[in-house]
């Protein structure tokens, strides 16, 4: 597998609670570098076009809110298979059936507050990183 980018975001729900370096920690563990990173607070509209695939699942408005409550911070990710090898340190969505050592395993509070994001595939991974970094803030 060939060196890959892919998308993070460290949510509201581990920001509030001290958990950047730790769930970056795990990350870096993993063999993944982080190229790009920056904190941000994201208005509601922002969070609703970032999710917008989403628009029509009963929990959008709520995932919107959350992601609106506090700072977050973005930040891409290379490395080997890097999607799914992040995928794999998050953890599944809800924290209830994530794997031992996953961020969501040991950070997650639910399945809306579930600490991170991650790309789901190559396409989504370059639309994300392209929504909160230019070119020139990827530095690997
Ligand atoms: P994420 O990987 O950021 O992509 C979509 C998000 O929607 C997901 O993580 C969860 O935080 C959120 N989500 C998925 N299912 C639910 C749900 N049933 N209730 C609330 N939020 C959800």
């Amino acid at each position: 597998m060939a060196i890959q980018r892919t998308f993070s975001i460290i949510k509201p729900d581990a920001t509030k609670r001290n958990l950047t370096g730790a769930i970056n920690a795990k990350i870096e563990a993993a063999g993944l570098r982080i190229i790009a990173q920056k904190r941000i607070h994201m208005t509601k509209a922002q969070a609703g076009q970032f999710y917008a695939v989403h628009a029509a699942r009963p929990f959008y408005d709520e995932l919107c809110e959350f992601m609106a409550s506090e700072p977050v911070v973005v930040q891409v990710l290379e490395g080997e298979d890097a999607i799914a090898t992040y995928r794999g340190v998050m953890g599944a969505t809800d924290p209830a059936e994530a794997a031992e050592g996953t961020i969501r395993k040991d950070f997650a509070i639910s399945k809306g507050e579930n600490s991170v994001h991650g790309s789901d595939a190559p396409e989504t991974a370059a639309e994300e990183i392209a929504y909160f970094f230019a070119g020139l803030e990827l530095v690997g």
